[in-house]
């Protein structure tokens, strides 16, 4: 797929774990961006502070204006993500938190992945919290990935030839909405 101009996408990852599944799948997904389009992997959230409405004035924390600058010059965020104990992972879900006076999703399209053991749970809340953020959720570029580990090899990538058919199909969907 060509791009006719620049676009810019921002892809987060909600595992900050050395050798993730989820950060392979981003990886996966920039190695397929055509020409004209800057795929960049957030690496901040770890950095983050926790979400204080006390800190979320007209000088937030540097972590957090660093992140929103990045959304804000972004024509589309991805965000794709583990479940941990039924629920979004605690840094992401702080890293939205961060989102939410800044308006910075408001009508971004949104590719949401959830990559998981099962992962039902993170994905009904993130597409939940989507609509908090006023996103523009593409449904055709949002998946929920089970048993993410046996469709992968050790090295992060993708064995299993449905799930790279599905993200393929999901990414283009995703690109075309920008
Ligand atoms: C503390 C912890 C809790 C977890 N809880 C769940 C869970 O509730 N549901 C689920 O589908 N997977 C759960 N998992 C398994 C993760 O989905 C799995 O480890 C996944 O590969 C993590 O994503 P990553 O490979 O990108 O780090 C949990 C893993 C950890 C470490």
């Amino acid at each position: 797929m060509q791009l006719s101009i620049y676009k810019k996408i921002v892809a987060i990852s909600g595992s900050l774990r050395t050798g993730s599944s989820n950060h392979a799948i981003l990886r996966h997904l920039k190695q397929m961006a055509p020409p004209g389009l800057e795929f960049v992997i957030y690496d901040g959230l770890a950095q983050l502070p926790h979400f204080d409405p006390g800190l979320d004035n007209e000088t937030p924390p540097e972590a957090v204006k660093a992140f929103r600058q990045q959304l804000s010059e972004a024509d589309g965020v991805i965000i794709c993500t583990p479940e941990y104990a039924f629920g979004v992972p605690g840094s992401l879900k702080n890293a939205l938190d961060w989102t939410v006076s800044s308006g910075s999703l408001v009508d971004k399209p949104l590719s949401l992945i959830t990559a998981s053991t099962g992962g039902e749970n993170a994905h009904a809340a993130l597409l939940l919290i989507s609509g908090a953020l006023s996103a523009n959720l593409l449904p055709d570029a949002t998946l929920l990935i089970s048993y993410i580990r046996s469709k992968m090899d050790a090295d992060g990538n993708i064995t299993d030839r449905e799930t790279a058919e599905r993200l393929e199909h999901a990414f283009s969907h995703f690109l075309q909405n920008l």
